[in-house]
């Protein structure tokens, strides 16, 4: 159904520049050709009646309702399905017409249920509408046959399907094929007997389907309907905002009544989305309201003292006082702060300012160190920016698709139904992966490459492909002579062609035989667009800088740089990582990418901010923990990030938080860095407040307040209190004041305003005095830094060795369902699809191992033990395993190292060496872990119920 206020035209837009004048109603209307008698109707304002058709899917033409007359043909055609033709004379109200429509309708009526009082959808149901339309006022075959007996399917968490009401307009069936790409449903039987079915008449939960939610939002009736539609009712208001899970930065209504949410409706003028979801944006809003939210400040003296609940100024007094009792001790330097991508631009900038304004030094970093840190050094390095090229839309005009180290079905869900869409259209597809990843073969696509390389080896894929396109003259000399540093490419050419860089020479060590990487080189070098995607299966090794560079250079070497259908692109995790380190909160760089070291910058700042600024890059985050280890670092604030789960090396973090005199999370729920906190303040979710987020295209989109903060402050009026408990003052009365100002002091952001973003909808940084509108494509007549640089990638083995000992390599990912430390998605229905964290191994080496589907198995490194069960798959190569990391009894990361990019100390997640084996218990680190947490858990209730 339709959400609320949306205007539906029918049938797709048209783009052409070819105008059609045609006559409707006796009004002259022009529209683009190729589009529909029904959607120029709609458009002139005369709303032809329909039921099978509706503007997000291509017109099928079956329900026969939005019949018109036209003038020199025979018969009725169906408006959806008729293009428009010059000097066409519509009519689309005749008696005829009317009489006609109304008996198709009556037909529907006849077998549907009548029980439009009590049914959930009641007022908001598109067969009601037409019903009315159409002046149906009784039904004459209501004693025939009917399927009015069927059974709701009931078994998806979030919605029903009630067959009794459905109408077979195949709405659902074609949305989940045209927009989702799944294909999970079908028309099952036919004529009178025809139903929707799910996979091989399964239950929804049972099918292929991934709980999108398309099908439920293209359902005209009540056939599909969310399960909180039925239990709150229609909604009564809705309001703009976008999705606070991935990093595609889908736009929502939420639809309202009062303060509660009634659903999450994808917004269909979202840019980034088009009106299509995934099922954690879509449905898993529910933890926003569950009862593990902690809505009072809290403070204690030591990790073991029970939690006191305070009000909101004791607890910032508190946490001020030992901010300051500690730098007064230790120095300026002892104390710090991270910032989070999970919250608003604006609350990330006044994190970083109040760092480094009323801290006084640099001593900043976000969880992009933990991720996507390789992107900015690398991409900055060769083509200038920081940032990916591309808007998502780009996909649709690439021929190539180079997929790396990325798996977009699961963590860009909605961004890869695009890019399988472009697929079914026919562009190539090259995958590199460790693993068999649901990119690399579905419906209706399959990869023409897929280079299943060890993992640990991505520089000697780059450079090996980079070998063929030099060697086999496949650059594109023209592009590169214009556009790039020839030194630079002299110096690059000659590496990259030298014989060690061949396939053949490189085929031992990533175990891609030469001749599907040669196949895969040429076509990227020479199959028209070709555009990379990648993810953190890119950066988070050793080398992951040096291949992002590696990943630049190609992209350069053959003209893939500079517009639609081409380019970088980085596919963020986080809704907000862009955004994060945008707004400066790395150690070494102001808002901006600014480097601290320079004094014009930083003399910006400091008039503005009225302090003097530290010129030192700050400690990172992993030397923060050294630092505390080693006494000289004794306080941090963390701001909605949960580093003790999300950062490598549990064990190691934990000891260094426990080595703290004063740890404050702000954060929605008590997660696991919160259990080692002596501050404790209620953080808001992204319905509690207002400000915008940054996606992986640098879109900077609104987020909305939709209902009040739980805890009463939304996250940036809490780092305001804390700044003006240190005697540095900030008095923003809302957070577009906030980005007035970052907005003053970003060149990038110059023209960015809230007034725009709500004109335009969004906005992609660089918006300035140049690119008033903002800019989609980046790098467009010259790159960024002038001339692009070629960067020589030299492969380098990774520490991380596989031994005797530890014979397999680990390496980790995200499943669909799950979200990151899956804080939020662990307390949701999600947790049907994915309860667990489990290691998958490949047959061969489970058999070696004795090790049977479902087993538990101890996985050891040289970090740590945890203990999971095993899924046995092919999917994983012999020697490799993998596991996911959502939920924290599992312990992924004790397991991981302390190994990092050289750049920019991005641990190595991905290339873990492991050994695996079957157990009967859970290891000495879970057993810890479940008696710490017990410990935990119960500290916070006894003050709870004392207070
Ligand atoms: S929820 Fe999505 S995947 Fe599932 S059947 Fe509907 S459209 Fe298909
Ligand atoms: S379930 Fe809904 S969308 Fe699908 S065929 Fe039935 S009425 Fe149409
Ligand atoms: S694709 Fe990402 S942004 Fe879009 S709904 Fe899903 S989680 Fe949210
Ligand atoms: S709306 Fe045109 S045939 Fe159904």
């Amino acid at each position: 159904m339709n959400a609320i206020d949306d205007k539906d035209f029918g049938t797709p837009a048209r783009e052409s520049a070819t105008l059609v004048t045609l006559e409707i109603d006796g009004v002259a209307v022009t529209v683009p050709a190729g589009t529909s008698v029904m959607r120029a109707s709609a458009e002139a304002g005369i709303n032809v009646p329909k039921l099978c058709a509706t503007d997000s899917l291509e017109a099928f033409g079956s329900c026969r309702v939005c019949l018109v007359e036209i003038e020199g043909r025979k018969g009725y055609p169906a408006s959806c399905t008729t293009p428009v033709e010059p000097g066409m004379k519509v009519r689309t109200q005749t008696p005829k017409l009317a009489d006609i429509r109304r008996g198709m309708v009556e037909l529907y009526i006849s077998d549907h249920p009548l029980d439009c009082l009590t049914c959930p959808t009641n007022g908001n149901c598109e067969l009601q509408d037409v019903a009315g339309l159409v002046g149906l006022r009784e039904v004459r075959y209501k004693k025939g046959e009917n399927h009015l007996e069927l059974k709701k399917d009931e078994s998806n968490p979030y919605f029903t399907y009630d067959p009794s009401k459905c109408i077979v307009c195949n709405r659902c069936v074609r949305a989940c094929e045209e927009t989702q790409g799944t294909f999970a449903l079908t028309i099952d039987g036919r004529g009178f007997d025809s139903r929707v079915a799910a996979g091989q008449n399964e239950a929804f939960m049972e099918s292929e389907c991934v709980s999108c939610g398309a099908c439920v939002q293209a359902c005209p009736t009540a056939t599909l309907t969310e399960k909180s539609v039925i239990r709150i009712g229609v909604a009564e208001h809705s309001v703009v905002t976008t999705c606070a899970y991935c990093g595609v930065g889908c736009g929502f209504k939420a639809e309202m009544k009062g303060s509660e949410v009634v659903r999450m409706v994808p917004w269909k003028d979202g840019s980034a989305n088009h009106g299509h979801s995934c099922v954690k944006g879509r449905f898993a809003w529910g933890y926003a309201t569950h009862k593990d939210r902690i809505t009072k400040p809290m403070i204690r003296k030591q990790i073991s003292d029970p939690w006191q609940e305070v009000s909101w100024d004791e607890a910032i007094a508190y946490a001020a006082g030992e901010f300051r009792r500690i730098q007064q001790k230790f120095g300026r330097d002892s104390i710090g702060g991270i910032t989070s991508s999970r919250c608003t631009n604006e609350e990330t900038y006044l994190v970083q300012k109040l760092v480094r304004a009323a801290f006084g030094n640099n001593n900043v970093d976000t969880c992009a160190r933990v991720c996507h840190s390789p992107t900015g050094y690398g991409l900055k390095q060769t083509l200038g920016e920081s940032a990916g090229t591309q808007t998502f839309d780009s996909v649709m005009q690439a021929d190539v698709i180079m997929i790396i180290g990325a798996n977009p079905a699961a963590a860009h869900p909605v961004f890869a139904s695009q890019m399988k869409r472009r697929l079914r259209q026919g562009a190539k597809l090259i995958v590199v992966d460790p693993r068999t990843t649901e990119m690399v073969q579905g419906a209706h696509y399959r990869a023409d490459y897929h280079l299943k390389l060890k993992p640990g080896t991505n520089v000697a894929v780059i450079d090996a492909l980079a070998h063929v396109i030099v060697t086999e003259g496949l650059l594109k000399e023209d592009f590169i002579a214009e556009r790039c540093d020839l030194k630079s490419f002299g110096d690059w050419k000659a590496f990259v062609s030298r014989p060690e860089n061949s396939p053949e020479a490189m085929a031992d060590v990533t175990g891609v035989p030469a001749d599907v990487l040669r196949g895969a080189a040429r076509l990227y070098a020479s199959g028209g667009n070709a555009a990379i995607y990648y993810g953190l299966g890119v950066t988070e090794h050793a080398q992951g800088s040096t291949m992002v560079m590696g990943i630049a250079n190609l992209a350069m070497a053959t003209g893939n740089v500079g517009r639609l259908g081409v380019g970088v692109n980085p596919l963020r995790g986080q809704n907000n990582v862009q955004g994060s380190c945008d707004m400066g909160s790395f150690p070494h760089e102001l808002p901006g990418y600014r480097h601290v070291s320079d004094s014009t910058v930083r003399a910006e700042f400091e008039a503005h901010w009225g302090v003097s600024l530290n010129a030192e890059p700050g400690l990172r985050i992993p030397n923060m923990f050294e630092a505390s280890l080693d006494g000289s670092f004794r306080g941090l604030y963390v701001q909605g990030e949960d580093i003790v789960q999300s950062d490598p090396n549990t064990q190691h973090v934990a000891d260094a938080l426990m080595a703290m005199e004063c740890l404050v999370v702000q954060d929605i729920f008590l997660n696991e860095t919160a259990k080692y906190a002596h501050v404790f303040l209620p953080g808001s979710s992204f319905l509690e407040k207002d400000g915008t987020f940054t996606n992986a295209e640098r879109r900077i989109s609104r987020v909305r307040k939709v209902m009040p903060p739980k805890a009463g402050y939304a996250d940036w009026e809490v780092t305001q209190l804390l700044a003006n408990a240190l005697g540095y003052p900030m008095n923003y009365g809302h957070p577009s004041e906030i980005m007035a100002e970052i907005a003053a002091l970003t060149p990038t952001f110059r023209g960015v305003s809230y007034e725009k973003i709500d004109r335009q909808g969004s906005v992609q940084w660089p918006c300035n005095e140049q690119a008033p509108d903002g800019t989609p494509i980046m790098h467009v007549e010259q790159f960024v830094r002038g001339k692009g640089r070629f960067m020589i990638t030299k492969y380098v083995a990774t520490d991380e060795k596989v031994t005797q000992r530890f014979p397999l390599i680990l390496t980790t990912g995200r499943i669909l369902s799950q979200y990151n430390v899956g804080a939020r998605t662990r307390r949701t229905e999600n947790v049907h699809w994915h309860s667990e964290d489990r290691l998958e191994i490949h047959p061969h080496d489970a058999e070696e191992r004795g090790i049977r589907e479902g087993d538990w198995v101890g996985i050891e490194s040289r970090s740590g033990q945890t203990v999971l069960r095993a899924t046995i798959t092919e999917n994983v190569q012999p020697g490799v395993v993998y596991t996911t990391f959502h939920f924290p009894e599992s312990g992924a990361n004790v397991i991981t190292t302390d190994n990092s990019d050289w750049a920019t100390n991005c641990p190595e997640y991905k290339v873990t060496a492991v050994q695996v084996m079957p157990v009967t218990q859970p290891s000495e680190w879970q057993k810890n872990y479940q008696r710490f947490n017990r410990q935990q858990l119960e500290l916070a209730r006894t003050e709870e119920s004392g207070a």
